[in-house]
């Protein structure tokens, strides 16, 4: 059976998975982190999820890069799985056309706001790039889109992190995506970010407003498009056992 773990960031994100994948809550990670993970089955797929929990003095979704790399880190030695997932939510351009609810799968996983011009390497490393060659394949067998997904841990964005952003063809801006890759790229994993457009970062409105106001719409199409996904493993994983 192929194992499949989901690494998703916040809880409202997750929420529309868990229910309609009937995934029950475990106790796969030590108490002492925030994360939480869930289980199931789905057709012939074993799907562990987990999401980076709460502040526990403020209340709050645990969101960002250090969130994310215990979770994927904690994820991948636990789960061992056959392929990571990434859902989540996201800020885009409407000039490069992207629209609220939009759903997209990542070719390429960078950072956006790691700036290390210390000469040798050290600017590449402060970008990363993580090519992810089965996510495109995937993204043609499902007819979506692809995108360059830029990490940051800022909802906002400066003027020289959005000039950055503007030089990619078609983005996603979030805050999780490229410390998964670094990890998954230890664990010699393929990943495959998928990511549902909430704000549209040229817009009048702020991000903070259009993130709160599309977070439902945009769970809800991402939950649709991940379940197509799945799909899509699950029969990939029967021809492959026949
Ligand atoms: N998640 C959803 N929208 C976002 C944005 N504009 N920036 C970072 N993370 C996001």
């Amino acid at each position: 059976m192929k194992r499949i773990t989901m690494i998703v960031a916040m809880k409202q994100e997750a929420a529309p998975l868990i229910e309609q994948l009937g995934l029950t809550e475990t106790s796969d990670i030590s108490p002492i982190l925030p994360c939480k993970t869930f289980a199931g089955q789905y057709k012939n797929l074993s799907i562990n999820l987990v999401i980076n929990g709460s502040d526990p003095l403020l209340g709050v979704e645990n969101v960002g890069t250090q969130p994310a790399t215990l979770a994927a880190h904690e994820a991948l030695r636990n789960f061992a799985p056959d392929l990571v997932i990434n859902a989540g939510t996201c800020g885009a351009f409407a000039e490069k056309g992207s629209k609220i609810g939009d759903v997209y799968i990542g070719e390429r996983i960078r950072f956006f706001d790691r700036r290390i011009p210390l000469g040798g390497n050290y600017e590449a490393y402060g970008h990363g790039n993580y090519r992810c060659e089965s996510a495109i394949e995937l993204a043609e067998q499902l007819g979506l889109p692809t995108s360059t997904v830029c990490t940051g841990n800022s909802l906002d964005m400066s003027p020289t992190d959005e000039a950055i952003l503007r030089e990619e063809e078609i983005v996603n801006k979030e805050m999780e995506a490229a410390a998964i890759a670094w990890i998954a790229s230890h664990y010699k994993t393929p990943l495959v970010a998928i990511k549902s457009v909430t704000d549209l970062m040229d817009s009048e409105h702020s991000t903070a407003d259009e993130f709160a106001a599309n977070l439902a719409l945009a769970s809800k199409n991402l939950q649709e498009e991940v379940l197509r996904l799945l799909d899509l493993l699950a029969l990939q994983s029967d021809t492959a056992a026949a």
